[in-house]
């Protein structure tokens, strides 16, 4: 079974400043909430037991927000406010899954997931990228499902424009049923030449830990980064199996300044 999640949060967020000059993206208010907690109830919901955060030095105020115990004693001691009882009860329920490992240097999803290599216990993880919010259905869930049927590793994908390519890491796809296929190739941010289908990562995997061996003696690639997809590629030309997870969720980016305002108004008119 999958228990453990890890989940990135050492990027800098230069897409999204002046705002994360100061705050984490994963602390932007999100209707009322922050990102971080949109993914850590998918989390929960799927059945995690335990969360791994990938932060840095410059990003503790992301562990600050778990660890407010003496703020919000005080507060409730003084003030008998049930609603901050209530709020200060979900936080420390998620504190008690959290493990924090640091990432100083951003030098990649692939060198991220591999400062938790001590951590991993069983022979699978899920990892999530918060710019990446999936609304309505849990795609956590939907990928433990496929990974219990097909024993195999998950990656969630959608289609998207073919004019956007490279932003994306992209699927090249082997026998497609209406929710899943398998994956024959991977490739981080292709042209639109080089691209073998419009079928693209988004942040959420099932990856094997022997991963880890892969990563070890990855090179860095695109943009200089050490990534997750070129590790993936790796593993599939040895014969790993991954499967593409066409998750039925709602996709919301916010990622950006033009995605987080959008991400807002959606999730503002989500039930
Ligand atoms: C990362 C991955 C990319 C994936 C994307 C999904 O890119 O490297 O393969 O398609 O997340 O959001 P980033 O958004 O960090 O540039």
């Amino acid at each position: 079974m999958i228990k453990q999640a890890i989940i990135p949060l050492a990027g800098m967020g230069t897409r999204l400043l002046p705002l994360t000059s100061v705050i984490p993206k994963e602390l932007l208010p999100m209707n009322g909430k922050p990102n971080i907690e949109y993914i850590l109830e998918e989390c929960v919901n799927a059945g995690i037991k335990e969360i791994i955060f990938i932060i840095s030095k410059k990003k503790s105020s992301i562990k600050k927000y778990f660890y407010s115990d003496k703020l919000y004693k005080s507060i409730i001691s003084k003030k008998k406010n049930k609603n901050i009882k209530e709020k200060y009860n979900k936080l420390k329920n998620y504190k008690k899954m959290i493990k924090f490992v640091y990432q100083n240097k951003p030098r990649g999803t692939g060198d991220a997931v591999l400062k938790c290599r001590n951590y991993i216990k069983g022979n699978h993880f899920l990892m999530l990228l918060p710019d990446d919010l999936i609304m309505n259905k849990n795609c956590s869930k939907e990928m433990i499902k496929i990974y219990k049927s097909k024993k195999s590793c998950v990656i969630a994908t959608k289609r998207v424009n073919p004019k956007t390519v490279s932003r994306w890491g992209i699927l090249s796809l082997k026998n497609k049923n209406k929710t899943s296929f398998e994956i024959e190739d991977v490739i981080e941010k292709p042209s639109l030449k080089d691209a073998p289908s419009n079928y693209a990562i988004i942040g959420r995997y099932i990856l094997p830990k022997k991963i880890m061996n892969i990563l070890k003696n990855q090179k860095v690639g695109r943009g200089g980064e050490v990534h997750i997809t070129d590790a993936i590629k790796s593993l599939i030309y040895k014969g790993e199996k991954f499967y593409g997870n066409i998750f039925k969720g709602k996709y919301l980016d916010s990622g950006t300044l033009e995605g987080y305002i959008k991400s807002n108004l959606e999730i503002s008119r989500l039930k």
